[in-house]
């Protein structure tokens, strides 16, 4: 499974590609307000550092305006993706661009059925929410495994990226139903790492080394 992560903020990026552990980022309005530069700015910034895809998402919201603005985002950098809201004028953005060899990330997804047009419409990825499917009572991790077996059942491309991702547990249910993507703040990616039996091992460990009085080299 791949690793995006999901932040406007360069230095938190760079410091995740020196880990080897990143293929991606995502960004959002909100991600780009929090960041506070100018978005521009950011995108090719965060390019330059993650050779992997950078989803720039269009604020517009019909076809043209948005054609429009994908224009300005993928001739940043070559892997710059354009995220597209799923809507109808959307959907008719993306199968444009990736007809035109651009990579699409379909957004806001939340249902089964939406996930199946982005793939009909050519979308690279499709971004289902899991935890804001959450947070108003339903299962994310369902709506996983059903565009799992509906994209299985057709051999579509579209890769399942998963979005609104909040802990290390989305993380692990994402991979085991076989996502092809997950996106998560920094935060939360260095949260996988975590586990006290680790931090346990390591002390008794080299408090036993230190006992030996030997040095390694
Ligand atoms: C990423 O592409 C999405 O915009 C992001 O994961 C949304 O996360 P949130 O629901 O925590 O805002």
């Amino acid at each position: 499974m791949k690793f995006f992560a999901d932040t406007a903020d360069s230095a938190e990026i760079r410091e995740l590609a020196e880990t080897g552990l990143l293929d991606g980022v995502t960004t959002n309005p909100t991600l780009v307000h929090k960041a506070g530069r100018d978005f521009i700015e950011t995108v090719r910034e965060i390019a330059a550092i993650c050779p992997g895809p950078v989803s720039a998402e269009v604020v517009a919201l019909d076809h043209d305006e948005m054609m429009r603005e994908a224009e300005v985002l993928r001739k940043i950098a070559d892997n710059v993706a354009i995220k597209v809201p799923l809507t109808p004028a959307g959907l008719k953005t993306c199968a444009r661009l990736t007809g035109e060899g651009t990579q699409v990330n379909v957004t806001l997804c939340f249902s089964a059925a939406q996930a199946l047009l982005a793939a009909k419409a050519g979308a690279t990825y499709i971004s289902p929410f899991v935890g804001r499917h959450d947070d108003v009572g339903f299962n994310g991790m369902d709506l996983i495994a059903d565009i799992r077996m509906i994209y299985d059942n057709y051999d579509f491309p579209t890769q399942i990226l998963v979005a609104s991702v909040r802990h290390p547990m989305h993380v692990v249910e994402a991979a085991k139903l076989g996502a092809d993507v997950m996106t998560a703040p920094p935060k939360i990616i260095h949260q996988l790492f975590k586990h006290p039996l680790t931090d346990n091992g390591i002390a008794s460990f080299l408090k036993d080394w230190q006992a030996t009085g030997q040095s390694i080299g």
